[in-house]
């Protein structure tokens, strides 16, 4: 075989495997067997001093990956809020990988880069944020929001007369950074990363959902930065960010919004009062892996004032084509090389369209409600108000609670996680993709009943 017949043939093959792959993910356990996980072992061998074929490399990561990966592009999977892959996004994903594009610079990438400039216009303008914002696509919410923040600090220092790109952190003055109890640790995770401290911070109550209580904000003085959040990881309940925002507008505080699955309720009309005001924010950070449903890893920045952003992020360098009418990728990103993750963003979008969107999040919406009434019918408590994609289930004390989600991960039909919510043990229900449908609501809620039913009697 010529070297361009090898090539044609591997990547038929890789087509080939990740369309049989995807076919069986509709009826498949969503959790791997045992035999499947141990069977990963294979994989840890001494690195081969020569090559193998790729056609063997190909079967050998399709024949002990696959059966062993968690099902976590079909239709129950219910852990963490992490959607699953729309098709459109999957073929996108593959052609764009051929194209092998670095997405650095303008000049060079032109089409990538116009589709990565589209795709963020198209963000901005269904999120409804200010027309002139800045963004850029990142790895996921956590470099998102340490983007976002890169940005507030470049401006908030800017304001006290500290140049702290330049100038680094030591000598600087003192920035007051408010942050809700109840914030994902990631966003504190971003401001250790920033060199703002994950606990030099002023905690702020919630309420019984997780919602930043803003009665309890401090009087502001000085440079500040306020860190709310569009959807709790457990709850789902939206910060009142309006609220917030008038709340501190007059101290001139940066306020961000991690938005990283709740900034999407903003794109429906029936969940869209519960980010009311959030255009009012300076910078916001939002996931497109999550409720967008592409595949990993996508993030994407957002920064009211562009140049807040640039000042951030922008570099130069004689080697690079950074003098440009264009706008340079890279000067929004902390990566300087990256992949288009952009394309997949455009390829969603360009596919559901603003109605399809709205769609996606109403539908993931519903069946969480789904989840909460069939559950409560069943006898069984749901902790929250289930006001988005999220439900909190209790079958009991913490350790039937956790007894019984073991043994739904083990029975395969659906995968659900386990949480501590104010104290108590629940499991975590996720509804984030595209391809559940109220079938797969139905059948998920039967066997989970029944493995309930039969688990809580047997420790009663
Ligand atoms: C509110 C919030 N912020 C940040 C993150 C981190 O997102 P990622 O894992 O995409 O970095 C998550 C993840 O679930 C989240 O829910």
């Amino acid at each position: 075989m010529s070297s361009d017949d090898k090539t044609r043939a591997l990547l038929e093959d890789a087509a080939r495997r990740g369309i049989a792959y995807r076919e069986t993910c509709v009826n498949r356990s969503v959790a791997p067997s045992a035999e499947a996980i141990a069977n990963v072992r294979r994989f840890i061998e001494p690195l081969p001093e020569d090559g193998s074929d790729a056609a063997e490399v190909l079967a050998m990561l399709d024949e002990i990956g696959s059966p062993a990966s968690v099902t976590m592009a079909g239709p129950r999977f219910f852990g963490f809020v992490i959607g699953g892959s729309l098709p459109v996004t999957v073929a996108t994903n593959w052609l764009s990988a051929a194209w092998d594009q670095n997405v650095v610079m303008h000049e060079v990438t032109p089409a990538t880069a116009t589709l990565e400039q589209v795709a963020l216009g198209w963000l901005i303008e269904l999120f409804g944020l200010p027309a002139q914002t800045g963004a850029g696509f990142v790895t996921g919410a956590t470099v998102a929001n340490f983007t976002a923040l890169a940005a507030a600090r470049h401006r908030v220092f800017a304001d006290a007369g500290w140049n702290v790109e330049s100038d680094g952190l030591i000598g600087a003055p003192p920035v007051t950074l408010i942050v809700s109890d109840e914030a994902h640790p990631t966003l504190f995770k971003s401001l250790g990363m920033l060199g703002l401290g994950r606990d030099r911070v002023v905690r702020i109550a919630t309420d019984e959902q997780g919602r930043m209580i803003t009665a309890e904000l401090p009087a502001i003085e000085g440079p500040a930065i306020v860190c709310t959040q569009a959807g709790n990881i457990n709850t789902g309940a939206v910060d009142p960010i309006g609220d917030i925002c008038d709340a501190v507008a007059s101290s001139g505080a940066w306020v961000h919004v991690d938005g990283a699955f709740g900034l999407w309720a903003a794109v429906s009309k029936k969940h869209r009062s519960l980010t009311d005001g959030m255009q009012h924010a300076d910078s916001w950070a939002t996931d497109a892996h999550k409720w967008l449903n592409v595949p990993y890893d996508s993030g994407v920045a957002f920064v009211r004032n562009a140049a807040d952003l640039a000042s951030a992020m922008a570099i130069t360098a004689d080697y690079l084509l950074t003098e440009t009418e264009h706008r340079n990728p890279s000067d929004y990103t902390p990566e300087l090389s990256r992949r288009g993750r952009g394309i997949d963003v455009w390829a969603a979008l360009r596919s559901l369209g603003r109605n399809g969107v709205a769609s996606l999040v109403e539908g993931c919406c519903q069946h969480a409600r789904r989840f909460a009434e069939g559950f409560v019918a069943a006898g069984f408590e749901v902790f929250n108000e289930v006001v988005l994609n999220q439900v909190l289930v209790s079958f009991g004390d913490d350790a039937t609670t956790r007894a019984v989600i073991e043994a739904i991960q083990r029975d395969g039909t659906c995968w659900c996680g386990a949480t501590v919510w104010q104290g108590k043990t629940a499991m975590r229900i996720s509804v984030s993709s595209w391809a559940t449908t109220g079938e797969d609501v139905e059948k998920s809620l039967r066997a989970m009943i029944s493995i309930a039913r039969r688990l809580v009697g047997s420790s009663a």
